[in-house]
């Protein structure tokens, strides 16, 4: 895409062109210079040594980020939890329980018999109520993720949990929708999530699933998580039941974006992605690392302000860290092509090249026409709802 999108005028008239290459994993040296303006991490969250090269080139160069590595690395789940319950968000009743198998060293057994509170697993459990979920601190990918019933189920979960520390959190139960929301810089796409079904089928394609209050109220959250944190590459799942949105998973740091995920919603993810990232650096915008939680604490201690008040009061915050004026006269005024040439590489024998060799690289070989077909058939949806409506 950032090959055919030809030279972009800036507003003081500079054409950019912009290029894109792949960052390797090799030796650096803390003062090298890096060759780019920007970078679209998707391996941090996994190696160590891309993530220290992040750090690096954040603080020393001014490389900018789509996610703040500084915060990805520290905040969990459990901070993300914390954060938005003191914003006033409806995170279920959560807590954290000490280690079952501490981890060992030396002077373990001294600070534990010095520190460590004898504590009744069911009496936490009891207090938040069944069915419950207990699930790692910083998990991610479902493992270690259990809903549990009754005190049997939760001695046992506990038990296997070893060395993973973890929440035991209050469950949602008959929610009315699961949404996941991928946000991209000032973008945001909501969309019917089924986590009980195959990957290829959990993002449904479905429009009018929330009704416009709710629908906003989720794209205010999830704004307001990613502006919080500096995160710009993300994605949100909130339960939503009787009106009320309650979210439950908010720190991806690097979301799903997979063809074979998220299928007729990939055109917009890559489209959000190239004009937030050519918006990024045809502008000069700052990488922003410091946080700026007094703002938002300010609105969260108001008395003045009910909940619909704070959540007003966070999307303006949220909008104007995330430029989203600016970067809607940018899209109009710099990259009016943009929508027309992802329909033209989606409609190309490019794209379903990337389609099959995708499907190759994920399924067995005795599933590929299958899903091949399958994910056909969801792109020329697209194809029919955007190019010719
Ligand atoms: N409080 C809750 N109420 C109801 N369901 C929940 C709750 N917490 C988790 N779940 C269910 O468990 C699933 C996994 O939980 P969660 O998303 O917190 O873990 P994860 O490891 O981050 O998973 P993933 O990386 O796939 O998002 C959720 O998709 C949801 O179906
Ligand atoms: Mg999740």
């Amino acid at each position: 895409m950032i090959g055919r999108i030809g030279p972009i005028r800036g507003r003081d008239g500079t054409a950019h062109d912009l290029r894109t290459s792949r960052v390797s994993i090799e030796p650096f040296n803390l003062r090298d210079q890096p060759s780019h303006d920007l970078v679209i991490d998707r391996l941090a969250y996994w190696y160590y040594h891309p993530r220290e090269w992040l750090k690096k080139v954040a603080l020393m160069d001014d490389v900018y980020l789509l996610n703040s590595p500084f915060t990805f690395q520290s905040m969990e789940k459990h901070a993300a939890y914390c954060a938005m319950m003191r914003l006033g968000l409806h995170v279920p009743e959560t807590v954290l329980v000490p280690y079952k198998n501490p981890v060992d060293h030396a002077k373990w057994a001294y600070t534990a018999e010095r520190y460590n509170q004898p504590f009744d697993l069911d009496a936490v459990a009891e207090d938040i109520g069944y069915p419950l979920f207990m699930k790692p601190y910083d998990g991610g990918a479902w493992v270690g993720v259990s809903r549990i019933t009754d005190s049997t189920a939760l001695h046992t979960a506990y038990d296997q949990s070893g060395e993973r520390l973890m929440h035991l959190q209050q469950s949602i139960e008959g929610y009315d929708v699961f949404t996941r929301s991928l946000t991209i810089g000032p973008e945001t796409m909501v969309m019917k999530f089924r986590p009980e079904l195959p990957m290829h089928e959990r993002y449904a394609v479905e429009h009018n699933f929330l009704d416009a209050a709710v629908g906003d109220e989720v794209v205010t959250i999830s704004r307001l998580v990613n502006a919080f944190f500096r995160w710009e590459f993300n994605s949100c799942e909130s339960l939503v039941r009787d009106g009320v949105v309650y979210p439950i998973d908010y720190a991806n740091a690097c979301p799903d974006v997979a063809l074979t995920s998220l299928h007729y919603y990939f055109p917009w993810a890559m489209t959000a992605l190239v004009r937030w990232s050519a918006f990024c650096v045809v502008t000069g915008r700052r990488p922003s690392l410091d946080l700026d939680t007094a703002r938002y604490f300010a609105v969260a201690d108001d008395p003045a302000l009910d909940y619909r008040g704070k959540l007003a009061a966070y999307r303006r915050i949220a909008d104007d860290y995330l430029a989203v004026d600016d970067y809607r006269e940018f899209c109009d005024t710099a990259l009016p092509h943009v929508p027309s040439l992802v329909a033209e590489w989606v409609s190309s024998p490019d794209f379903d090249d990337l389609l099959v060799s995708t499907v190759r690289a994920t399924y067995p070989a005795h599933e590929h026409d299958r899903f091949i077909a399958h994910f056909r058939g969801l792109i020329d949806l697209w194809k029919r709802e955007t190019i010719s409506p």
